[in-house]
């Protein structure tokens, strides 16, 4: 059994975050998002290197977004806790880095004390209960920990695809870019409809009580980054963003990049 959760009555539906902790290979999951799990990765094996992809991509880009400089970070979508978090490599990198985790959800704000354990004395690290649509209200809420004269790291990280529309998600991007100092970072990554298998295996998501996800196609993620100076080496499978020495350059069903916000006088 998961150590905190506490039992509840009757079966719990399988819940995103903790389907996801269940493929990262975390302990935060019930029997329920187990057994969706496992019948996702049934018919899509790849969904396990996926979630484990995704974090040596947090961990690279965070990482690197530190060594540039940049000293906050706004991680929207955060998910469960898991063993190498946000803060924890950007103050790694930085001690007196300061991180806001943003999730709409109330199981990851049941955990965010577990979340912000180990934050360096030099930096803060808080929770905020918000939904990606009001990046407005984010901002305003989020301006108590960060200052947003100064950049910022702003990350979508395999969380855009619970919204259905691809115009939706362009506007929230385009929206929570605008409100973000120049200099700032646009950290993004998603699922892409790249294969069969992967779209099977979202079909198989919903079979199996899951939240629907809508994959993208690498050219809609690439939309979202308009207007935004692209780091090297652009829009890329996951494994082949700034791979470190004996990271695995496995296929992955997923792209992100990282772009700069340029100064428009
Ligand atoms: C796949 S999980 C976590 C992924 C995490 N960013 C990572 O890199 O491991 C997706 C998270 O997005 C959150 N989420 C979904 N829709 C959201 C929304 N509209 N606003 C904020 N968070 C949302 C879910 O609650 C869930 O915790």
């Amino acid at each position: 059994m998961p150590a905190r959760h506490p039992a509840g009555h009757g079966v719990p539906a399988p819940h995103a975050a903790r389907m996801w902790n269940y493929w990262m290979g975390g302990r935060d999951n019930y029997a329920s998002d187990r057994a969706a799990g496992d019948a996702v990765a049934g018919v899509y094996p790849g969904i396990v290197a996926m979630a484990k992809q995704s974090r040596r991509f947090l961990i690279r880009t965070v990482r690197h977004a530190a060594r540039a400089g940049v000293r906050q970070f706004l991680d929207i979508g955060t998910g469960l806790p898991t063993a190498q978090n946000t803060h924890q490599i950007a103050q790694g990198v930085a001690p007196e880095s300061r991180v806001v985790y943003v999730d709409n959800d109330d199981l990851v704000l049941a955990h965010a004390r577990a979340l912000m354990a180990a934050t360096s004395p030099e930096g803060r690290t808080a929770f905020l209960q918000a939904d990606y649509h009001d990046p407005v209200r984010i901002f305003a809420e989020a301006a108590r920990v960060l200052d947003f004269s100064e950049p910022v790291a702003v990350m979508f990280m395999g969380v855009l695809g619970y919204e259905a529309d691809h115009g939706a998600v362009r506007s929230i991007v385009r929206r929570t870019m605008a409100a973000a100092p120049s200099g700032s970072l646009l950290v993004l990554w998603d699922g892409t409809a790249t294969c069969e298998a992967v779209v099977r295996g979202g079909r198989r998501l919903v079979e199996a009580g899951g939240a629907p996800y809508h994959l993208r196609t690498p050219e809609q993620l690439a939309d979202y980054f308009t207007g935004l100076e692209m780091l090297d080496p652009g829009l890329v499978p996951l494994p082949r963003w700034r791979p470190d020495e004996g990271d695995a350059d496995e296929p992955v069903d997923a792209y992100g990049a990282v772009a700069r916000k340029i100064f428009r006088g």
